[in-house]
């Protein structure tokens, strides 16, 4: 069987990029497609653990600070854990894998927002994640302001609701945002094949269109390509 599609969504919070996955993963198995979902971190059991102490707001009272390079160690391992229990089965099968953040995430956050660099984040990633790419990343990079306002009524939405704390780093400053938001960027330019950035600031609706075009165009071309290479073996 042939290898599956690996999709990662990438961007702030609040840049809405988690309900488009869920939208986009239902569209992609209404057209026949097995899609395996996931986010960084958490969806494993190890996972989750991890989520809990890295994103509640709580965690540095028990913990003390966290230390950046702590942070990003704790994010590679929940990524190994992901990779191993369901990113590489899911592909070996050949279903499509929709994952939400991905090693951009720790390069913007830990490498930009914390200040830890680009190159310590890319080496931990060749060494932890054996290189394994994306096929498509989906960057949602809606203006910066415009994230920023939804993460934080978001959260305040969250914890009044459902009394979970998961904003250890949304209550960061504006300026960290700021670096967020330039390192995608940059990863953007970086590699423009296979990062595709949508800043535009439309409805649900429009963004969803625009991101299957993306998706159903990738998928082909990997497809015609599978297929020419078995033609030519
Ligand atoms: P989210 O699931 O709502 O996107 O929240 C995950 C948070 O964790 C978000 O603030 C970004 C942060 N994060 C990092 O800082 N580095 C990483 O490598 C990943 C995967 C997430």
């Amino acid at each position: 069987m042939a290898r599956g599609c690996f999709i990662t969504m990438e961007g702030l919070d609040g840049s809405g990029k988690t309900t488009q996955l869920k939208r986009l993963a239902a569209a992609l198995e209404a057209e026949g497609h097995t899609v395996v979902t996931l986010r960084q971190p958490g969806s494993t059991a190890l996972g989750d653990r991890i989520r809990g102490l890295l994103l509640d707001s709580r965690s540095e009272s028990s913990l003390g600070p966290i230390a950046p390079l702590a942070e990003l160690a704790l994010m590679f391992a929940d990524r190994a854990q992901a990779i191993a229990q369901i990113i590489e089965p899911a592909l070996a099968a050949g279903h499509i894998v929709l994952c939400d953040r991905y090693t951009d995430s720790s390069e913007a956050y830990q490498g930009g927002g914390r200040q830890l660099g680009s190159e310590t984040v890319l080496a931990l990633h060749r060494a932890v994640c054996g290189g394994l790419q994306p096929d498509l990343t989906l960057l949602l990079l809606p203006p910066l302001a415009t994230s920023l306002r939804r993460a934080r009524s978001r959260n305040h939405r969250d914890q009044r609701m459902r009394g979970t704390d998961e904003n250890r780093f949304e209550r960061e400053s504006d300026e960290f945002y700021r670096r967020i938001y330039q390192q995608y960027q940059a990863i953007a330019l970086r590699e423009p094949e296979r990062v595709v950035p949508v800043t535009h600031d439309g409805s649900i609706e429009e963004i969803q269109q625009i991101l299957r075009e993306i998706v159903s165009q990738r998928i082909s071309s990997i497809d015609s390509a599978s297929t020419a290479s078995v033609q030519g073996a």
